[in-house]
């Protein structure tokens, strides 16, 4: 009898486990894009081990930075390295920061199974690591390119588009926000680009973004190190003034981690008691 309920108990406690961790998503965790090497490392492989360590410092790094890279030197030194960066976008606070980039790393894991190199963008945070060096180097490579629908050419809203762009070109720094009657605009470099490269970057991607997304209603044009966007009506850019918000709505996330972890740890304790009733006394 036992024998046959334990493990659906087990299996139905593991479903509210996961179904309890899927339902904090929100907008910053949506899905942009994501790719992977070609090359595969040996399962548990020194590499692997390496690879490990530096996502968990990622990870533990996104709870009080905005941006890191770390780069993991195993034992072999030159066969096993392996690099890697995130980077929130620049109005998350950072429990939602620290959401973001673990929800991207767990992503990752699947995405790309045992490859030497991967990248993943989510709507708040860029999560990328490589056996090859890319910290520091400035890299345009297209990665995503989406218009939204165009109503038909209206040479006022382009203006204003425009206007809003070359605004975002000519503001400094790493996060740049702008908007102008219904036009919003964002843009961010990852943060291992110098200033001249980002603004480099920045305006490599506004000038792909005009060209190729014509008189569209929105735009998202993300290079390998940097991003231009642009909505009309303020759908899915957030800007400065969302800040206040969103620093209540980490606080709510944080609180709502902090019990999910208690919640988890509560289960784990109960799973382990059940399955010793399970296996019985002296039962395997
Ligand atoms: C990365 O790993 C792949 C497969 O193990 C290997 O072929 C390649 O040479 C490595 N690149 C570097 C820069 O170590
Ligand atoms: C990588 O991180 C180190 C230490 O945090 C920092 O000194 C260095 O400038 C960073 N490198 C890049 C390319 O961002």
């Amino acid at each position: 009898m036992a024998n046959t309920i334990c493990p659906l108990i087990l299996s139905v406690l593991l479903f509210f486990l996961f179904l309890s961790s899927s339902s904090l998503s929100s907008s910053t965790d949506s899905f942009l894009y994501g790719g992977c090497t070609q090359e595969k490392y040996t399962p548990n492989s020194p590499f692997e081990s390496n690879l490990n360590s530096l996502l968990t410092s990622l990870v533990n790094s996104a709870t009080y930075s905005s941006y890191n890279n770390f780069t993991i030197v195993g034992s072999t030194p030159l066969d096993d390295v392996v690099y890697g960066l995130y980077q929130c976008r620049g109005d998350l606070s950072m429990p939602d920061c620290a959401t973001c980039v673990a929800r991207a790393v767990s992503q990752l894991g699947s995405l790309c199974s045992q490859t030497c190199g991967g990248a993943l963008q989510l709507e708040g945070c860029y999560v990328k690591y490589d056996n090859a060096t890319f910290l520091g180097v400035e890299d345009k490579t297209v990665v995503l390119k989406k218009c939204g629908s165009s109503n038909g050419y209206n040479p006022d809203a382009m203006t204003v588009r425009d206007g809003v762009l070359a605004g975002l070109a000519g503001s400094g720094g790493p996060y740049r926000v702008g908007g102008s009657g219904e036009i919003q605009g964002v843009a961010q470099c990852v943060g291992d680009l110098s200033f001249e490269e980002c603004q480099d970057c920045v305006s490599e991607a506004i000038k792909r973004l005009k060209t190729d997304c014509g008189s569209a209603d929105n735009g998202d044009l993300f290079l390998a190190k940097c991003y231009a966007r642009y909505t009309t009506g303020g759908s899915h850019v957030s800007s400065k003034s969302h800040n206040d918000k969103s620093s209540s709505n980490g606080e709510k996330t944080f609180a709502i981690i902090i019990g999910l972890l208690a919640g988890i740890a509560i289960l784990i304790i109960f799973i382990a008691f059940l399955r010793k009733i399970c296996e019985g006394p002296g039962g395997k």
